[in-house]
């Protein structure tokens, strides 16, 4: 069952979407590889993924499905899913547009209408990864995927998380947050809810529905990189001393 968050959720990212995402969509479909993250770590230099011709991808929290439509030009069967109707148009526009076409369904990554064990990866970039309950996604992650299917998300770092001060701004230096209790948090005049977690209590999430956790990447920025433009709450010289975000990859025993 999805939660009572989602509608709030689907209400920021309608706005997000008319503010940037559409508008950035052309670019973002037009790479052939993954660039994880705000300083566009190239999923080459990290090595996450691997092959993925021939498997069957969903996405959850797809949003305008650049991520898929980057794994269908790479051979994969994907299905994208998000609750956004407005993200789900533009991932239609792109489809109409590069002829890269996939199936879209629109539905909270914690609650998807789709069969069991129908996959071999589940992937999520700060989708339902950052957007959705991860006490109610997880168990639906695990659901879909093939015994020995794999889990691939990215979301902000705990560390990040954990230096960001109540009022949305730049990420600091020192601790700003408890990380005991971290979970769900909202942010003062926006309508969404992110979520959250401990890294010990992601490791119990995952290992209770069937996981086992084979990496833990903590995304640094590169030597060159330039602070980001839009995303603009983390610096450079931040990320490159600390992770913004982390990419965990699990395998479904
Ligand atoms: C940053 S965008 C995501 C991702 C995609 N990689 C992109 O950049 O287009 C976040 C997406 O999460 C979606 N989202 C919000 N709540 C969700 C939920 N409960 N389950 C799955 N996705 C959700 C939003 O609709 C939005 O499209």
């Amino acid at each position: 069952m999805s939660s009572p968050d989602v509608s709030g959720n689907v209400a920021a990212w309608t706005k997000a979407n008319a503010d940037h995402t559409d508008g950035a969509a052309e670019r973002q479909w037009s790479r052939d590889e993954i660039e994880w993250g705000v300083f566009h770590a190239p999923e080459s230099t990290i090595g996450c993924i691997g092959d993925v011709a021939g498997l069957d991808v969903v996405e959850l929290g797809c949003g305008t499905a650049y991520v898929s439509a980057i794994l269908a030009k790479q051979g994969a069967k994907p299905v994208g899913v998000d609750p956004t109707p407005a993200q789900l148009a533009t991932a239609r526009r792109m489809q109409a547009a590069t002829g890269v076409e996939f199936p879209l369904v629109e539905a909270s990554g914690e609650s998807v209408p789709l069969a069991d064990a129908a996959f071999d990866l589940a992937i999520s970039e700060y989708g339902a990864s950052l957007w959705a309950d991860p006490y109610r996604w997880i168990p639906e992650a695990a659901r879909l995927l093939r015994p020995g299917g794999r889990l691939i998300f990215m979301t902000n770092s705990n560390l990040a998380q954990l230096c960001s001060p109540p009022v949305a701004g730049h990420v600091t230096e020192q601790l700003q947050r408890p990380l005991f209790g971290m979970y769900r948090t909202t942010w003062p005049g926006e309508q969404g809810v992110e979520y959250h977690l401990p890294h010990g209590e992601w490791i119990r999430l995952l290992r209770a529905h069937g996981f086992e956790i084979e990496a833990l990447h903590e995304l640094q920025a590169a030597e060159d990189a330039t602070d980001p433009v839009y995303y603009d709450y983390v610096t450079a010289d931040w990320a490159r001393k600390w992770p913004t975000e982390e990419l965990w990859a699990a395998r479904k025993r």
